[in-house]
């Protein structure tokens, strides 16, 4: 495995732990900053979550103003609203989840190099750096905070575009588990299976390579272990919570280098049209494009079943996933579809729904052809193992829709 030529990058410098955002002032006098824009959502700030950032700003003498018109999968309007307000501000910072940092990255492409939003997208279109960033995730499940990545959504087409390139990544990451302590258990069960996406399918990619493998395993047995827990009690459950954070950051960094697959290009299709939360969407498309790859790599997912499995084991030492996949140590007994049936469990004891029309969603048959259509056109695709005839997009998605006749 270690023969092969691979490459991996993170540029991000990470500030990880308890109480990390008190480091905030530090950082900024550090740098020189002395004016700030804070990019947030109405949800985010009324939770009070701006509030120890704030503190640390004032705590600095740095000037700051505050954009808080985010929204769920970000709009155009709402990215470039903010543009004029970060003009002069030496640093941008980002409180909030995935749409949060996403916005806040194309805010920082924008105001450093011109232009609007669909100027950017696709891959390698911001020119050269931009000026700082700093990335304060709310959320464990994205890993926004240390990746290229920002997805905006079309509105007139009712889809997700990227937005790729090195220079998107934020200058500093500081990733605290406080800010997610109070996040309740339905955002908390759905973004945490966003983070398992991303680590499931960095594994099971034509990208996939040691280093991100490293991450994403041990973000695999993290997320097993710990989310039922920040789920059932967040709030006084620091431990969980701080796995969590750490699984969610690591599997980013995973599939930054290594991409996703058919089941973030199925997550954006219903994302955008329906305009559901994206960590809600990849549990929907989760277990079904895990089914959907079972062939093509039945050893990884036979290695993904036993990380899960024992990281669900009742025992004082779990081994460390790495050691075992590398050692070609792990227990045989374990099968492919274990990984999928290991994950369907652990969705129904956070309480996720398995179909959309769980959550209310009737999918027509117009809208079968335009989901077909958007997952088709999705990039994410393009790094799944397997490349999907466009039937075979209609019946994952038929069975994503509703329950099996
Ligand atoms: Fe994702």
């Amino acid at each position: 495995m270690l023969s092969t030529i691979f490459g991996f990058e993170m540029p991000t410098r990470l500030l990880f732990g308890q109480g990390a955002v008190e480091n905030l002032g530090f950082e900024c006098s550090l740098n020189g900053w002395a004016s700030a824009l804070i990019v947030t959502d109405e949800g985010v700030h009324r939770a009070g979550l701006t509030k120890p950032v704030e503190e640390q700003l004032q705590s600095q003498g740095v000037r700051y103003a505050l954009y808080t018109g985010v929204v769920p999968n970000p709009t155009i309007e709402s990215i470039e609203a903010a543009v004029p307000l970060a003009q002069d501000a030496d640093v941008v910072i980002a409180v909030g989840g995935g749409s949060v940092m996403d916005s806040a990255k194309l805010i920082n492409a924008i105001r450093t190099h011109g232009g609007r939003v669909r100027d950017y997208e696709g891959a390698d279109t911001v020119p050269a750096p931009c000026k700082p960033l700093v990335a304060i995730p709310t959320t464990a499940g994205t890993g926004s905070e240390v990746t290229f990545i920002a997805m905006f959504t079309d509105t007139a087409k009712h889809q997700k575009m990227p937005v790729v390139s090195r220079y998107l990544a934020p200058h500093l990451a500081i990733v605290d588990p406080e800010m997610t302590r109070h996040l309740p258990p339905a955002p908390t069960a759905q973004t945490g299976l966003d983070a398992l996406t991303h680590a499931i399918e960095a594994i099971v990619g034509i990208q996939a390579n040691p280093f991100s493998d490293m991450l994403a395993f041990e973000a695999i047995r993290l997320i097993t272990r710990y989310l039922p827990r920040a789920v059932e009690n967040g709030s006084e459950d620091t431990e969980a919570r701080g796995a969590m954070a750490f699984a969610a950051t690591i599997a980013g960094a995973a599939f930054n280098n290594s991409m996703v697959g058919i089941g973030h290009a199925i997550a954006h299709a219903i994302g955008g049209l329906y305009n559901l939360p994206h960590g809600l969407c990849c549990a929907l498309a989760l277990p079904v494009a895990m089914h959907f790859n079972l062939e093509a790599r039945r050893e990884r997912f036979e290695q993904i079943a036993a990380v899960m499995g024992y990281a669900h084991a009742d025992t004082e030492v779990v081994p460390m996933p790495h050691a075992i996949i590398q050692g070609g140590l792990w227990d045989k007994s374990f099968t492919a579809e274990d990984a999928v049936l290991r994950v369907r469990q652990l969705m129904s004891e956070v309480g996720l729904p398995a179909h959309l029309i769980d959550v209310g969603v009737e999918v027509s048959e117009s809208d079968l052809e335009v989901l077909t259509d958007l997952t088709l056109a999705d990039g994410s695709i393009l790094f799944n193992p397997v490349q999907p005839t466009r039937e075979q997009v209609k019946e994952l998605l038929r069975h994503i829709a509703t329950y099996a006749e």
